[in-house]
């Protein structure tokens, strides 16, 4: 058990710290960096989708006034690390997807990279590609692992002879669509090569992780750590797009050298986004389900099926929160993949268990239906005494009073269980449900110190704000663990000058850095009192935390969402979402507020309208911008609304808290489709849910 906090700050509803400069725009991001006489650079992307770049023509390019160079797969450096090759830069001839880079042009000004770029001739050898993927392929294959060490496949008991002996089975396969994190900044790098001495490179990059970025391309150069900085004070939004550095980052560093003494700037478009930054892999996934009469699991079985590119396997966890969400003696998940001529796929806001629970939680509501059970109860008859995967206790686990409260609150009781018969003025109106879950990750690495000064404390980590309020909660969590108020409490993020810090990724940012923090606050304490003198200073790290040898630690929710469907037109509305979320303990509430909701848009979103449209004959999504790229605006959302339950969790990490960036986003899909049924009749087991897909099934 860890010493809790007291909690003082921590609990308060504290404004974001960098709220009033990003208000006003003098919150200063990786592109707007102000640098002297920066030049631009504009990737040259390939126009197929598999083949050889056999000859590229710069002249026209590099003949335009104002045109530094113009990189090549010919002319760019050679890079020490090839092994990762997605970040292999201009490193071979070889095309694996449309929308590669082949080239960047470095200009004067933004507009005449770009010119310089289209200016480009370049030949290909054309081969075959194959974009399309399939659960009857014949070249599927498991993985050694799934994201980021689970195992492929899981086995226990016998399922198919526990579905045959089952009274009711649901048996149905589901599907989620490719989708684009699309933050609001773009992906965006200005980079400085100080070519004296061994060489210095300086990288502003919109990124969740300096150190873990400087590492990287630390790697890929064959740099020493120490002749890399990364600076990132805010970040536009990342979803985790921005977790691990993509080719754009490369390129930049390879045109600062190009250009030594003069700082390059590359921000990718929006378009570029869509081939060059990551997305979530589609899935399909068949789900089995076996259950007695009394609706008590026999079977859980999930077979998925999903992508990755030629080049670099991502194996999304797609199955893996099935293995602990509901107890059954017989289960069985299997992960298989497509290597596709495809864009490299990576992490997006609660990778694995976001599309993984699409499909099983539309399943249990079919289970359900079948059995005349309120999808609530069926659930809380299988809540599991243990994690039913690795027979641990769970530090804490309230799904079940996430479903009580919300059904509280929604007004879930004395709700007509059949579909399609609520009909209020030609509008057919139906709620569903669906379970959330999140596990609770804690890095080993983050150090943290703390320094007193004049009155003040300055604690210093390298930690990332993604949008997500670093900035604010960790001085909350500072001050509590010194014992001051926390306006006494100044923290320094996003720097690798400051103490090496962890991703902001996996929901593990807070526990991680927070972890640290008291660490030092503590040892601060210990060493100076509580009368220090100016100049006092201290470090602290995160350990491993020996509570997950003995745990399974997860956040749960429930989500409630009514929709209506119009009879005539398929049109649909969402009057409301609630969300019901145990995480622990809410380091601030105005944050923490605006992480649920925002996941819980997310996942209406990805409902509705997200839906990265591939085109086989091509190989690049067609609707590679905002125009075409839809994701919900206010107007699609009525009243929105995220709660949770006290949790106290001791196991976790000192604060008690529980990630909560990614939750929100989990679940809310099934929800929506489970209430879609309910007001319809119509099961839609494909996403996104539009009304071509309502409209020939809708009752009268
Ligand atoms: Mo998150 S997808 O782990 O940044």
């Amino acid at each position: 058990m860890t010493e809790l906090l007291e909690p003082r700050a921590i609990g308060q509803a504290l404004v974001r710290r960098d709220g009033t400069d990003k208000v006003r725009g003098t919150a200063v991001y990786a592109y707007e960096t102000p640098v002297l006489e920066p030049l631009y650079c504009h990737p040259v992307q390939a126009t197929i989708a598999r083949g050889r770049v056999t000859a590229v023509d710069t002249t026209d390019a590099e003949t335009l006034d104002g045109v530094a160079t113009v990189l090549t797969p010919h002319t760019a450096e050679r890079l020490a690390s090839t092994e990762d090759a997605e970040l292999a830069a201009l490193q071979t001839d070889e095309v694996a997807f449309r929308g590669q880079v082949i080239g960047v042009a470095i200009a004067e000004t933004s507009e005449l990279a770009r010119q310089a770029a289209d200016l480009v001739r370049v030949t290909y050898e054309e081969a075959e590609h194959d974009v399309t993927l399939s659960a009857d392929r014949d070249d599927l294959y498991a993985p050694e692992k799934v994201n980021p060490a689970f195992p492929t496949d899981t086995d226990d008991g016998d399922v198919d002879a526990a579905l045959a002996a089952a009274a009711v089975t649901v048996e149905q396969t589901y599907s989620t669509a490719m989708y684009h994190n699309n933050p609001l900044e773009p992906h965006a790098t200005t980079a400085l090569w100080d070519g004296s001495g061994r060489g210095f490179l300086t990288l502003w990059d919109s990124t969740q992780g300096v150190h873990p970025a400087r590492s990287t391309v630390a790697e890929v150069f064959g740099f020493d750590e120490e002749q890399v900085r990364v600076i990132c004070p805010y970040v536009g939004g990342g979803f985790g797009s921005k977790g691990t550095p993509h080719v754009h980052v490369v390129l930049a560093a390879m045109a600062a050298r190009a250009v030594p003494g003069r700082p390059v700037k590359l921000a990718l478009t929006r378009q570029q986004m869509f081939s060059l930054a990551g997305y979530r892999t589609p899935t399909i996934q068949r789900m089995r389900l076996g259950a007695d009469r009394e609706g008590r699991l026999q079977a859980i079985a999930l077979d998925v099926v999903e992508q990755t590119s030629r080049i670099k396997e991502f194996a999304e966890q797609t199955a893996v929160p099935t293995r602990m969400m509901y107890a059954a003696p017989n289960r069985r998940t299997t992960h298989r993949l497509a290597a596709l001529d495809v864009p490299v796929p990576s992490w997006m806001r609660a990778p694995g268990e976001c599309p993984g629970m699409f499909g099983p939680e539309v399943a249990m509501d079919e289970l359900a239906e079948a059995l005349g059970i309120d999808p609530i109860e069926l659930r809380i008859r299988n809540e599991p005494e243990l994690d039913p995967e690795s027979g641990k206790p769970f530090s804490s686990r309230n799904l079940v009073a996430c479903l009580r409260e919300g059904a509280r609150r929604f007004g879930w009781d004395g709700r007509d269980p059949r579909p399609g018969v609520r009909n209020e003025g030609g509008w057919l109106v139906g709620t569903g449900v669906a379970s959330s879950v999140y596990p609770t990750y804690r890095q080993a690495t983050s150090t943290a110190t703390i320094r007193y000064e004049a009155g003040r404390y300055t604690a210093a980590i390298g930690a990332a704000d993604l949008g997500t309020g670093a900035w604010t909660v960790l001085p909350q969590i500072t001050a509590d663990a010194l014992g001051v108020p926390s306006e006494d409490v100044d923290v320094l993020i996003g720097d690798t000058n400051h103490p090496v810090a962890s991703v902001a990724g996996g929901s593990s940012g807070t526990a991680t850095w927070g972890s640290a923090l008291v660490e030092a606050a503590r040892a601060f304490r210990d060493k100076f009192g509580t009368d220090p003198d100016d100049g006092d200073e201290i470090a602290g790290s995160v350990g491993k935390n020996e509570a997950t040898e003995t745990y399974t630690m997860a956040a749960f929710g429930a989500q409630f969402v009514e929709v209506r469907v119009h009879a005539d037109t398929g049109e649909l509305r969402v009057p409301r979402l609630l969300g019901v979320f145990a995480a622990g303990r809410i380091i601030n509430p105005r944050t923490a507020r605006s992480q649920f909701i925002g996941g819980m848009t997310m996942g209406l979103s990805m409902a509705l309208q997200e839906h990265s449209v591939l085109d086989p004959r091509f190989g690049h999504v067609v609707n590679h911008d905002l125009a075409e790229y839809h994701v919900v605006v206010n107007a699609d959302v009525g009243d929105v609304q995220a709660h949770w339950i006290d949790e106290t969790d001791p196991h976790v990490n000192p604060m008690g808290s529980k990630g909560i960036g990614e939750i929100g986003i989990v679940g809310t899909a099934a929800a929506v489709s489970n209430a879609v049924h309910q007001a319809t009749g119509v099961r839609v087991r494909d996403l996104p849910i539009t009304l071509d897909k309502l409209l020939d099934a809708l009752p009268g």
